[in-house]
């Protein structure tokens, strides 16, 4: 018998959806955009949700209209920053729901450089902020939750939200956001090999948005105060930050980025793009050619 492909693709979401019925998922930076698509995605797929997220506000208000869907919903206030915070994360997440399935370190800040265009000048508390949250944020997930999930073996699934900003050269003003993005997919790398040196039943994905239609340009809104430092007069810098919030304004939509991940975790990849600009490709392209370039020479 030959079967459509139409029908292979409904049989194999059906498949899909089965499997994650019922799972447990801690999603960071649950409160806004990329975050908050993931966990609407996911619970609609009937899985349970922790959301894990700084902003106190936006948390409950995310809460209440998931609460809509499912009932199957955990609120954590969490500083990823902090791994007291993340530790009791986890802690709740296993005393509500009793195992954890699937970790997505989303949360992150970026695009909000008001110091300075160039790595050198940038203040200390600029590169403090942004590597606590995006780097250290997920270096505290997956030291904590990683052997509890060893210790389940249960089928579990990483997903650390990198960027494209992590395979791209960096472009002018956007440093050091390019640098802990590239330090999460050697991270992601790095974590995948080893989970598969011993046998573990655990995924690692590393999501690459591109650009999509965020809060992302907001981030300075959970800058804590002591890493504060005003804001600039710099009109370079300034000129440069509203073309990257017209690029996020022009991306695509957090819920489709949601959509195009759900599909992932039962697929092959483990860079995910979530969108397929001609110049994203050329950009990586770029970039590896000039490496094997200099490596020939
Ligand atoms: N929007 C884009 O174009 C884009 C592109 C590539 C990658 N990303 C990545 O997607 C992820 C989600 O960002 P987004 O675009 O949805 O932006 P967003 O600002 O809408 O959401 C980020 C969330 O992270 C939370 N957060 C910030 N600091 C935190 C902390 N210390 N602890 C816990 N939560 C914290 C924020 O409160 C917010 O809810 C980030 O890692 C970002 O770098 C975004």
């Amino acid at each position: 018998m030959i079967f459509s492909p139409i029908f292979i693709n409904i049989i194999s979401i059906i498949i899909i959806m089965k499997e994650f019925s019922n799972k447990v998922a801690v999603i960071t930076g649950a409160a806004s955009g990329i975050g908050r698509s993931i966990a609407e995605k996911f619970l609609q797929e009937g899985m349970k949700i922790v959301l894990a997220d700084i902003e106190l506000d936006a948390l409950s208000q995310a809460s209440d209209e998931l609460k809509e869907i499912s009932p199957n919903v955990l609120t954590v206030l969490t500083d990823v920053s902090k791994i007291g915070a993340v530790k009791a994360l986890a802690q709740k997440t296993i005393d509500h729901f009793g195992a954890v399935h699937i970790l997505c370190n989303n949360a992150g800040v970026g695009f909000a450089n008001k110091s300075s265009t160039t790595v050198w000048e940038n203040s200390l508390s600029e590169w403090k902020w942004i590597f606590g949250v995006n780097l250290w944020g997920v270096i505290h997930g997956i030291h904590v939750f990683i052997p509890i999930m060893l210790k389940q073996n249960y089928q579990c699934y990483v997903i650390n939200t990198a960027s494209m900003a992590g395979l791209l050269t960096p472009t002018i003003g956007t440093g050091i956001y390019s640098i802990t993005k590239h330090a999460l997919i050697a991270l992601s790398e790095a974590l995948k090999l080893e989970l598969k040196r011993i046998d573990a039943k655990i995924n690692v994905l590393a999501l690459c948005p591109g650009f999509a239609f965020t809060k992302l340009t907001e981030s300075d809104r959970n800058r804590p105060k002591e890493l504060n430092h005003g804001t600039t007069t710099n009109p370079e810098l300034e000129q440069m930050m509203k073309a990257y919030q017209q690029s996020i304004e022009n991306g695509i939509s957090p819920k489709e980025v949601a959509e195009v991940l759900f599909h992932a975790l039962k697929g092959e990849k483990f860079y995910i793009p979530t969108d397929h600009h001609r110049y994203l490709r050329r950009g990586v392209k770029n970039r590896m050619e000039s490496i094997l370039q200099d490596l020939q020479k």
